[in-house]
């Protein structure tokens, strides 16, 4: 990555050509002492991790499959609003490197026209209420071609080449992702949340919008209206009762 203009991130990259997961390795090298701004990437992965114990499609060579070290001294119930910056910095980097019309599904799904480009899942370990450690997973489908998806990912996933028409340099995604998030991490810690939230709402695909949600006590309907300080989507119903989601997945309809 020669040229990179980040201060932190990325000063210390670990590349693999296969692995089972970049963020089995990022915990690995955290617990042989790696410093925050360490990069995993790999370019194929066996074993990628989703959210909700999904699996992440990683084919060799056709994607950016990394791992971002981090280790902000915040309070653990923060974690959710990191989700949401590391959706709007992957939402802008990709916004200035290629030509699409790509949004933000609550709380850190990438779709271009309703379907999945790009994905977040972070792990974190706790201690004493603070966080101790975050490892920001990030899988962009950068040059898959159709046929490099299995048949039931066809309708619901697509690739930057594919939208755009044309094949991206990964490298310059990484960096122009790293600098992103360098400084919406730097604005996030002087100022909070609250200017990150409107970059989010403004990039959203989902405020406004007609949802639905499994939740342990059943299933909610509505219009995802607002997203609160802590990063919960607001949802009003039919009924016009405001319920909060903290965490899952939605359904836009
Ligand atoms: C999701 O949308 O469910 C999250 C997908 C996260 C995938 C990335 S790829 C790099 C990193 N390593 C993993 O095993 N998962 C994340």
């Amino acid at each position: 990555l020669s040229g990179l203009k980040t201060k932190v991130l990325g000063q210390k990259i670990h590349v693999y050509g296969e692995v089972e997961s970049t963020q089995t390795i990022a915990h690995a090298l955290i617990a042989s002492g790696a410093p925050e701004g360490t990069i995993v990437l790999a370019e194929a992965q066996t074993a990628g991790r989703g959210r909700m114990g999904r699996t992440w499609h990683s084919p060799a060579g056709k994607g950016i499959w990394m791992s971002l070290v981090l280790k902000p001294r915040i309070p653990v119930y923060f974690m959710p609003q990191l989700t949401l910056l590391s959706a709007v910095a992957l939402c802008r980097s990709i916004q200035k490197v290629c030509q699409v019309d790509i949004g933000i599904k609550w709380p850190n799904d990438l779709l271009i026209k309703g379907k999945k480009v790009s994905g977040i899942l972070l792990e974190s370990s706790g201690e004493d209420e603070r966080l101790k450690y975050v490892v920001a997973g990030i899988g962009i489908s950068v040059n898959l071609k159709r046929e490099d998806y299995p048949e039931e990912l066809r309708n619901i996933a697509t690739s930057l080449a594919i939208e755009s028409g044309t094949d991206i340099p990964r490298e310059s995604l990484v960096q122009a992702f790293l600098l992103e998030f360098e400084d919406l991490y730097a604005l996030y810690m002087e100022k909070g949340f609250a200017p990150i939230r409107l970059l989010w709402e403004a990039l959203s695909v989902t405020l406004k919008r007609p949802i639905r949600t499994n939740t342990p006590s059943g299933v909610i309907e509505g219009i995802a209206d607002s997203l609160d300080d802590s990063g919960a989507l607001t949802v009003i119903t039919q009924a016009g009762e405001k319920i909060k989601i903290y965490s899952g997945d939605i359904e836009l309809k």
